[in-house]
């Protein structure tokens, strides 16, 4: 539960407020590189943190992402002309290049030397991943690009998506520190833990309650975010650890991708009921081609689109095209894509904008818990002017999820403290499965 105060400090994320500016400290996604494709490419409009923005390519192949509305009257520069290095206003011909600065001004004859007094509001971009990420912070602020391993990636390693989502940026990242929907949500009929038949005991070996235990083993902070530690018992009797990682403000690395394959989930707000999800898997070897064709037509991992637009084609307006049917025979929500089956339970959280007073959190909810302590504390902190520490530790964003199998007996604490160790090394071998 959170107090209106701190509800507000968390989920407002336009500028000039406390939260809107903890983001504008960090380098996030703001675009797919797929948008952009190469240089001279059409402008096209994206909104991040309630800023509307205009995002191109120029001739050099230079990302710019610049303010929508030309300084000279607001005309809205998604009509310009995107062409010799940068983007002409196409109401009185005024140009910007992607760094902001006014080349040509060529409706006055003061045009020559007043074009030096002009800018337009520009955010400095790097891409990698099928993504470009800016920060769009104060120009004194900026930290290092964060080490995502994936940033170097050669694109066949990568699949990169995002989908619009109606609600806060929060509830949809808080689902993935929510370790105790998964056997529930994304089960099907004989599989799920409602059912006293499939119950599973010592699901948790921190806890020894006689009750199934869905939190976390452990959880604790480190430079840039949180680790996340689970203890399983497999019903072969051997033990799994897995760790998770989350980094500030909105970098999550869930545990579900397959063995050889990494996945990022990031949530940036759009503005405050609204957010843009991007959705990247990963590997250190080229994407195989069967797990490639599940992704692009499974429609299981990446939902199936609206063509056209950044909405999947299963989504609030319609209940994500539950299947009643296949809910009562088989599958436990009704709904068909398993990030589907997420974003049903997050878009609507008493609304889009989860009033967090009303809430009854247990012991399964401690991870959602540390994360709001984590940011709300940064957050306060930066009201008062002192400066995140978090962003000025771009090695800190190279943690991977890291999961490990052993047998029977294993030494738990032993083995928590490997696979942290591996969550946070740079050297992760691909097959981090040790069985
Ligand atoms: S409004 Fe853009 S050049 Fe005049
Ligand atoms: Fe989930």
């Amino acid at each position: 539960m959170l107090s209106l105060e701190e509800n507000e400090l968390l989920t407002n994320t336009d500028p000039g407020t406390p939260m809107g500016e903890l983001f504008r400290r960090f380098w996030i996604p703001v675009a797919l590189s797929e948008e952009v494709p190469g240089p001279d490419s059409d402008p096209v409009r994206i909104k991040i943190l309630g800023e509307d923005l205009i995002v191109f390519k120029d001739s050099e192949g230079r990302v710019g992402l610049v303010d929508a509305y030309c300084p000279h009257r607001g005309a809205p520069m998604f009509f310009g002309r995107n062409e010799e290095s940068g983007l002409r206003c196409v109401y009185h011909g005024w140009k910007f290049d992607v760094d902001g600065a006014c080349t040509d001004l060529p409706n006055a004859p003061e045009g020559e030397t007043f074009k030096n007094k002009v800018k337009i509001a520009a955010y400095p971009c790097v891409e990698g991943g099928g993504l470009i990420l800016a920060f769009m912070g104060p120009k004194d602020k900026q930290p290092p690009v964060p080490d995502f391993e994936w940033l170097d990636l050669p694109p066949s390693h990568f699949y990169t998506k995002k989908f619009r989502l109606e609600c806060n940026w929060l509830q949809a990242q808080e689902g993935d520190f929510d370790p105790s929907h998964v056997r529930f949500l994304h089960s099907t009929l004989d599989n799920n833990s409602s059912n006293p038949g499939n119950r599973v005991s010592g699901l948790n070996l921190g806890i020894a309650s006689g009750r199934e235990y869905y939190g976390y083993y452990s959880m604790e902070e480190t430079d840039t975010g949180m680790l996340f530690s689970s203890v399983q018992e497999m019903s072969s009797g051997k033990i799994s650890v897995s760790v998770l990682p989350w980094m500030m403000p909105a970098f999550c690395v869930p545990g579900t991708a397959g063995l050889q394959m990494f996945s990022s989930n990031m949530r940036i707000p759009i503005d405050n009921t609204s957010m843009m999800f991007f959705r990247l898997r990963w590997s250190r070897e080229p994407i195989p081609e069967n797990e490639l064709r599940e992704y692009k037509q499974g429609g299981y991992v990446f939902p199936e689109m609206i063509p056209g637009t950044w909405k999947t084609a299963a989504n609030v307006f319609n209940s994500y095209q539950i299947d009643r049917v296949a809910q009562r025979n088989y599958n436990y929500t009704g709904i068909k894509a398993f990030p589907l089956q997420d974003i049903a339970m997050m878009e609507d959280q008493w609304g889009p904008l989860a009033d967090r007073r009303k809430e009854h959190l247990t012991s399964a909810d401690e991870g959602i818990i540390r994360i709001r302590r984590r940011l709300i504390r940064t957050v306060r902190n930066l009201m008062e002017g002192i400066e995140p520490q978090e962003p000025w530790h771009p090695e800190g964003f190279r943690a991977n999820r890291a999961r490990m199998v052993l047998p029977a007996g294993s030494n738990i604490l032993e083995a928590v403290a490997k696979a942290k160790a591996a969550a946070l090394s740079r050297t992760v071998p691909s097959g981090m499965l040790i069985v």
